[in-house]
């Protein structure tokens, strides 16, 4: 008994020193009076929680907008004008790039309505409300269920919740899983579909520093692009109409000129993408010790390549720079994160803790019987895990991902319906018309003496990376036929292929009868498409969907057990593109030994790393004769212009555009990265080292009104001073 009670004690202590910071989590808006707001105050908020999210009246997070797929934005003028970061609208901003008219290059600034850009691609949707309905999605369900019955259960309860939540009016519902299936929340969201390009400064600025800072602190980059959301007379979204005029909010966010000291309270409204923080030190050690340095290495040497192309070309510049960009930050964040965990002794943390979770789950019966053997499975499950995810890296990365064969890949549907004789000619149109549009967008930014090289370059990585039991069967062909030599087999599929010439490709499709299938599937980059993605859909895909079943179904468990082991500590859900809040404070860091990093960064900083020879640091003249006459306006403060500063709110990919809010709800920057010493905090947060990065907003004002001249739009804004 004696000896128990000290095991406990010593166990609870264990656990303290795993609760969460204070500045560790991504806390779900409408739980926010129940489990932060006393905490929050006590930090210095001003504001109630309700003035953060509230289903009766107006609030904050009616000006919090999902931003396309995957970044953040909020409303910052009675006009519908909304903030985002540039490279969140660095598509919209390519997309309607030319050579003559270089918006990524030289920026783009609507002078007015008529002149903002549509984008045909972008929506943004607002949060309505959002219920909890758990009870109410495992109605039905019994513990005896295998999983296949229990996620059939489920389907059906979501299903019939988001009919009737959406059935309420136009909005969209849809039901979201919480701590890996233990709670479930309703979402009913507004989807603006009408979104147009308003304002965005140069590369030079927007993306200063580019991918060589990206991921970094100290940072110097203006990443801010402006947008503005249309809708019908009655302020209802609509699809793109000239009749839309401007949406009239709800709510709009003043924007403060304060600026920050160290300290300051500040909290981050957005829609985080993934976390996950829970995951046993199998997973852990998957990821970052296999997973990433495979990612890293095949990203490393496409890169390159990009790379040597662009130096070369202003149009492949144009071409390339989004695919770039989106290579280029995966690459340099797997590498801070597995960096990252390593520094932390995060594998070894997650064992420690992994132990006395089986030393709690041992001190009794019924623990020991639900959670008995969970840690043993994980590590037996990861371990084969482990090996079908290094396949399925090869064969995405460098199979699938190969520009030509994703071409060959948009006629596979086109393929397999027509060898049907008895085929509708409608459904051949419909195909021939989607093949079509995504065809064309697909050859605007094509350059095929580059996506050569990546072929060569990514089949040779395939080869080499695995064991030869374990690559598609196109490997046993070129070494038969071509003798092993890659190259060669490139020649032939770009030299013979339709998809290596887009009017070839057009002409054909503008043409196509069923009975010309036979051309697509004897097409040799359509033979390379159908066998990888054959190999994918037989070898690799189904054995990892089912282990991966089998993880989310222990992971379920190991949530649960988790949250019952530690009572007493406040638990928030892993990311999952819901939105949230985070909260922390303005701090500097000590990166390594004997380095300090401020908090905040200066233009004069700008001024420092100009480099007309780099690409990444070339500084705009009219930036310079700013700085050189420090006219900064109201924005700058003690005779400089802060650009941005960094603080310890929790964040990840799709924080990206979200507001930085003081303490009483005012803009203060724009989230848009964190520093590469803790990027590792999408496994596990370090207050000491984990920092998000923020645009100040001064520097947004300071240029669009002296940088750009848009007088007009900071006149739309409400300026506290
Ligand atoms: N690292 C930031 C995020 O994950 C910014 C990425 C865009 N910038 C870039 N240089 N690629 O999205
Ligand atoms: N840059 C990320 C984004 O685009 C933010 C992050 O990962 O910190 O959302």
């Amino acid at each position: 008994m004696k000896f128990k009670a000290l095991l406990f004690a010593l166990l609870i202590s264990f656990f303290t020193t795993f609760q969460s910071s204070a500045d560790e989590g991504m806390w779900i808006p409408m739980l926010l009076e129940q489990l932060n707001e006393k905490e929050m105050r006590d930090m210095g908020m001003r504001l109630t929680a309700r003035d953060i999210y509230d289903i009766n009246n107006s609030s904050l997070k009616d000006a919090i907008l999902l931003f396309g797929g995957g970044c953040t934005a909020e409303i910052i003028s009675a006009e519908g004008l909304i903030l985002t970061n540039h490279h969140c609208g660095y598509r919209e901003i390519q997309s309607h790039s030319t050579i003559q008219n270089d918006y990524l290059r030289d920026g783009f600034w609507a002078q007015n309505h008529n002149e903002e850009l549509p984008s045909a691609n972008l929506s943004v949707s607002r949060l309505v409300r959002m219920e909890e309905v758990t009870a109410k999605m495992l109605a039905g369900i019994k513990p005896e269920m295998t999983e296949k019955v229990r996620d059939s259960v489920l389907k059906i309860n979501r299903k019939s919740i988001e009919a009737a939540a959406s059935k309420e009016n136009t909005y969209e519902a849809k039901v979201r899983d919480f701590y890996y299936g233990n709670e479930f929340y309703l979402f009913v969201t507004e989807v603006f579909k009408d979104v147009r390009l308003v304002g965005a400064p140069p590369s030079s600025i927007g993306k200063f520093g580019g991918d060589t800072d990206n991921w970094m602190w100290p940072r110097h980059t203006g990443d801010f692009s402006l947008f503005r959301i249309y809708v019908d007379k009655d302020n209802k979204p609509a699809a793109f109409s000239k009749e839309n005029i401007p949406y009239k909010p709800l709510y709009t966010i003043p924007i403060s000129l304060k600026g920050v000291k160290e300290n300051d309270f500040t909290f981050i409204f957005g829609f985080p993408g993934r976390t996950q923080e829970y995951l046993p030190s199998d997973a852990i050690e998957m990821i970052t010790e296999v997973q990433n340095p495979i990612r890293i290495e095949l990203r490393r040497q496409k890169l390159d390549i990009y790379e040597s192309f662009m130096s070369q070309d202003q149009k492949i510049r144009i071409q390339y720079s989004a695919k770039d960009a989106g290579l280029s930050n995966g690459w340099k964040k797997w590498i801070g994160e597995s960096k990252g965990i390593a520094k932390l002794d995060g594998i070894e943390k997650k064992q420690d803790y992994e132990q006395a979770f089986q030393k709690w789950v041992s001190s009794n019966t019924t623990t020991q019987n639900q959670y008995g053997g969970l840690i043993d499975d994980f590590d037996k499950t990861f371990k084969t895990l482990s090996g079908y995810q290094q396949q399925l890296i090869f064969v995405t990365e460098a199979g699938l991902g190969i520009e030509i064969v994703k071409a060959a890949r948009t006629l596979s549907k086109l393929e397999e319906i027509s060898r049907n004789k008895d085929v509708l000619e409608d459904d051949v149109k419909k195909e021939i018309a989607k093949a079509k549009s995504s065809l064309s967008q697909f050859y605007k930014d094509y350059y095929l003496p580059l996506d050569k090289k990546i072929f060569v370059k990514m089949l040779e990585s395939y080869r080499s990376g695995l064991d030869k039991s374990q690559l598609p069967e196109v490997f046993a062909m070129i070494e038969k036929d071509y003798k092993g030599n890659i190259q060669a087999y490139a020649d032939v599929v770009f030299g013979k292929s339709m998809f290596s010439d887009s009017t070839q490709v057009m002409a054909f499709l503008q043409s196509y009868k069923p009975s010309q299938h036979k051309k697509i599937s004897n097409d040799p980059a359509f033979i390379l498409a159908s066998e990888l993605s054959d190999h994918y859909l037989k070898n690799i895909n189904p054995r990892v969907n089912v282990l991966e079943a089998r993880v989310d179904s222990m992971m379920r468990l190991y949530m649960k057990a988790q949250m019952e082991m530690q009572p007493e500590k406040r638990f928030y859900p892993d990311a999952n593109s819901t939105l949230r809040v985070a909260y922390g404070k303005v701090k500097p860091y000590y990166p390594k030994d004997a380095v300090f990093y401020e908090f905040q960064t200066t233009l004069e900083g700008i001024i420092e790393k100009d480099d007309p020879a780099v690409y990444d640091y070339v500084v705009d003249e009219r930036l310079k004769k700013l700085y050189a006459s420090k006219d900064y306006g109201k924005y700058g403060q003690n005779g400089t212009m802060p650009v941005c500063f960094i603080g310890t709110n929790h964040t990840t990919g799709g924080n990206s555009g979200s507001p930085a809010l003081n303490a009483d709800g005012q803009l203060i920057g724009l989230n848009f990265d964190r520093c590469w010493e803790g990027t590792m905090s999408d496994l596990m947060y370090d207050p000491d080292q984990c920092r998000n990065i923020m645009l100040d907003v001064r520097y947004f004002l300071f240029i669009v009104d002296k940088f750009a001249g848009a007088h007009h739009l900071i006149d739309e804004m409400v300026l506290v001073e």
